[in-house]
């Protein structure tokens, strides 16, 4: 993708598109504001479309002297207005323009309310974003046509650090486009095996980051348990990828922990089947935790960082694992499984441990699609946060607010402590109730974590987009990568250098 600053937006003949942003405050006077378009058509137009300038408000408006379209995008209220906002209204424009090479955006009428970097910043994060498509099983899979876009600003004087971070904006949007190719993959294409070779694939040229395979075989010699025991009903053999970042040589890494289940059937909890083809992006953690890994590794962030990854299918079979069982994780607990369905936080339990024993991880932060309740507390619009610090949480919801993935805390009472209690062994894993489940499945990671800083996202809510508006589009949400990778920058209180290549 090319890249480019203008000073004057009608320099440029041969673009396919302008695009001009409108607050809903300065609907009235737009024919004032975009002066390469005939005026009285514009007002005709404005006026007959019902176009006011909302958020998801979006007109195309044709020249009819040349090829050149002006797609007039609606930013809605001013006082509501930030980054996600603009992120949001650039994928808005660029659904509308699914075909066009080279699009043009003016950035003069954004600066009063966000600076001129980080809205260069947002806006090709959002036409990154909105204009994914998932085709990798079509026979004639549509190429993406945009290949260049050229920011314009009358007053370039800050022209480095806007580029600087227009493409710093275009590395964050493909995070996120690469979590959401993992999560939309069918299960049957992505089985842990294949998981572990892209993300071997996608390495293989990175001088600072290093990965380590742990075999099943490897997984028994260690006592995973509990991860084991997920896996024992599936044909395809598990895996658990650990991704080491390792920018700076001194200092013990925050690991970042992701659920990969790449099936959850349920396994003898089987369940329902009314939209159970959705579990094949189980593994949405794992996706978000390998692409900001990637986007960590281009920003050179100066943190040490590492990944671990427990891949498996959770699937009934003669040799699964059954209600009543009793596994023994890698730490010494016992748990009893209650439902073979509450399989991720016995997966993750095992990378919680590997990641402290073997890791050697100060900070740990894991992020799953854990738990249905997630939904039910938080709809689609924001995932929980729990944990043991405060501190962590904290900035995983700022770090959330920032690149426009919200985050909610939910409480890890002490008292949660009894929903967990088994007759028979350590640790149940899940409460019979039923209750406060996203709080549950938390405090029963709590039990494997100690006293190291931990927080715990539920994914669950935002796996899948509730519609495709804004730069959500069909299919997997591709949420967390962005989140996690803006949390550990925060961590260095550095703005990393990056260059503007590619
Ligand atoms: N992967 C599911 C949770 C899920 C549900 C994610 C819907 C995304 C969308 C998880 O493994 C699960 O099955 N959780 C159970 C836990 C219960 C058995 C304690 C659930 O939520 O019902
Ligand atoms: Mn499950
Ligand atoms: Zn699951």
């Amino acid at each position: 993708m090319h890249i480019e600053l203008l000073t004057d937006i009608t320099a440029i003949s041969s673009a396919d598109a302008h695009i001009q942003f409108v607050f809903k405050d300065h609907c009235a006077t737009i024919g004032t504001r975009i002066q390469w378009v005939d005026r009285h058509a514009l007002d005709g137009l404005v006026r007959q479309s019902g176009f006011k300038g909302e958020l998801n408000d979006v007109l195309v408006m044709p020249s009819l002297a040349n090829s050149t379209v002006t797609v007039i995008v609606g930013l809605g209220d001013i006082q509501s207005f930030g980054l996600d906002e603009l992120r949001k209204a650039s994928g808005n424009a660029i659904k509308k323009l699914s075909h066009a090479n080279h699009v043009i955006i003016s950035i003069d009428d954004l600066t009063d309310s966000v600076n001129r970097e980080w809205a260069a910043s947002a806006i090709v994060e959002g036409i990154v974003m909105g204009s994914y498509r998932f085709d990798r099983y079509r026979s004639t899979p549509n190429v993406l046509a945009l290949n260049r876009i050229s920011i314009v600003t009358s007053t370039p004087t800050d022209a480095d650090a806007i580029l600087t971070m227009a493409h710093r904006g275009r590395r964050f949007g493909n995070a996120t486009c690469l979590a959401r190719d993992l999560a939309n993959m069918a299960s049957n294409d992505l089985t842990p095996d294949h998981f572990v070779s892209i993300a071997e694939r996608e390495f293989k040229k990175s001088k600072t980051i290093e990965l380590e395979v742990v075999t099943k075989k490897d997984a028994m010699r260690h006592n995973m348990g509990a991860f084991l025991a997920v896996a024992q009903g599936s044909s395809a053999d598990p895996a658990l990828l650990v991704i080491r970042y390792r920018p700076i040589n001194d200092g013990a890494p925050i690991a970042l922990i992701g659920k990969g289940v790449t099936f959850d059937s349920g396994g003898i909890s089987i369940k329902p089947g009314k939209g159970m083809s959705d579990m094949k992006a189980d593994m949405s953690g794992a996706a978000a935790v390998m692409a900001a890994m990637r986007l960590l590794g281009e920003l050179n962030a100066p943190v040490n960082v590492t990944a671990v990854i427990p891949l498996t299918e959770n699937m009934p079979s003669g040799k699964a694992l059954k209600p009543g069982d009793v596994v023994v994780a890698m730490n010494g607990t016992s748990i009893e499984v209650i439902n073979t369905d509450a399989e991720g936080r016995l997966i993750l339990c095992d990378a919680i441990t590997h990641a402290i024993k073997r890791e050697n991880a100060r900070m740990i932060i894991d992020i799953a699609t854990l738990t249905g309740a997630c939904s039910v507390a938080l709809g689609e619009l924001a995932a929980a946060v729990l944990g043991n610090s405060q501190a962590i949480i904290d900035e995983l919801i700022a770090s959330g607010k920032h690149v426009g993935e919200w985050t909610w805390q939910l409480p890890l009472f002490s008292e949660f402590k009894d929903y967990l209690k088994s007759d028979v062994a350590d640790i149940a894993n899940m409460s019979e109730a039923g209750k406060g489940g996203t709080c549950t499945g938390a405090k029963f990671l709590e039990h494997f974590v100690g006293d190291i800083p931990w927080a715990h996202i539920d994914m669950a809510s935002m796996m899948k987009p509730r519609n495709q508006s804004g730069y959500a589009t069909k299919g997997m949400s591709g949420y967390g990568a962005r989140l996690l990778a803006e949390f550990i920058l925060r961590q260095t209180g550095t703005t990393p250098e990056i260059g503007h290549t590619k």
